[in-house]
């Protein structure tokens, strides 16, 4: 296994002296571009299933898909810590399936741990999966693959009742021995308590500004993916007009005969031209 910066437990030792940053990728250049930056750690999220493969939820995406976003983001950001996002079904049926698909993360994928949804109830799992000795980033609040029974992509813990449920996760999750916790769409004030409550570090995706970390979908920090644009999203450069314009220029520049032109072609030698045309 290559020499990353971080692991997933020196993670933790970050908690309370530095901020965690932390982004998605699901390619090379993606990834590439995450390493170049200097981030903490690369979620290969599931969310890969929206912004790369047109789906409407994360619901579709499968082991097979997931690993093939893995190994690229592994050949792009040999340095980086990697985790893969474990996707629906395959931690749910057993602790068996579970391990041996966490397991594939890390043989096929290359990553040094997995993501799993879920709170209370998914953390004898994640138990079971980090006795086998693969370390796991929980992830609580809003659980897209639960948003069926979420009612959708809702802000969580918003009631004394939800917001009980989400620091009894949290507290679950950190007994369950998870190397750090994703919040996700939680009030920033319910993130404080849960981040003062635990040791493991928070790492917030529209959980306010007092997490040990943030984290964001790559698409949406670089403005490729135009169809949704959640409140807490910042997105810092509009990617999908930029590349837009790029393509209809190229359109343009061709349908013009403007490209390509004399710099972007080959030559051949005088000899063999001549050569060329007197046999036709
Ligand atoms: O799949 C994903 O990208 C995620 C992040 C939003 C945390 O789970």
């Amino acid at each position: 296994m290559s020499l990353f910066k971080l692991s997933p437990n020196s993670l933790k030792e970050k908690k309370g002296k530095e901020s965690i940053v932390a982004i998605t990728a699901y390619d090379y250049i993606s990834a590439k571009l995450a390493e170049e930056s200097k981030m903490d750690f690369i979620l290969i999220g599931d969310s890969g299933a929206m912004v790369v493969l047109g789906h409407e939820d994360t619901y579709s995406i499968g082991m097979e898909e997931m690993l093939m976003f893995c190994k690229a983001v592994s050949r792009g950001a040999p340095n980086t810590l990697r985790i893969g996002d474990m996707p629906f079904l395959s931690y749910q049926v057993s602790k068996e399936q579970a391990i041996l698909n966490a397991g594939r993360f890390v043989k096929e994928g290359r990553c040094h741990g997995v993501k799993v949804e879920g709170g209370e109830e998914t953390a004898e799992t994640i138990q079971a999966i980090v006795k086998a000795g693969i370390p796991v980033l929980g992830h609580i609040g809003l659980t897209p693959q639960r948003s069926m029974e979420l009612g959708g992509l809702k802000v969580q813990g918003k009631t004394i009742e939800s917001a009980q449920k989400l620091l009894n996760d949290a507290i679950a999750l950190e007994e369950a021995g998870v190397f750090a916790i994703i919040l996700e769409c939680v009030p920033s004030e319910l993130s404080k308590i849960i981040t003062e409550k635990i040791k493991v570090p928070t790492i917030g995706i529209g959980a306010g500004p007092f997490t040990d970390g943030q984290i964001l979908v790559f698409h949406d920090v670089v403005g490729l993916f135009p169809e949704m644009r959640p409140k807490f999203v910042k997105t810092y450069c509009n990617g999908f007009e930029t590349f837009k314009k790029a393509l209809c220029e190229y359109v343009k520049d061709c349908k013009e005969k403007k490209f390509p032109s004399e710099k972007e072609s080959f030559k051949i030698s005088k000899e063999a031209l001549e050569a060329v045309l007197n046999k036709t």
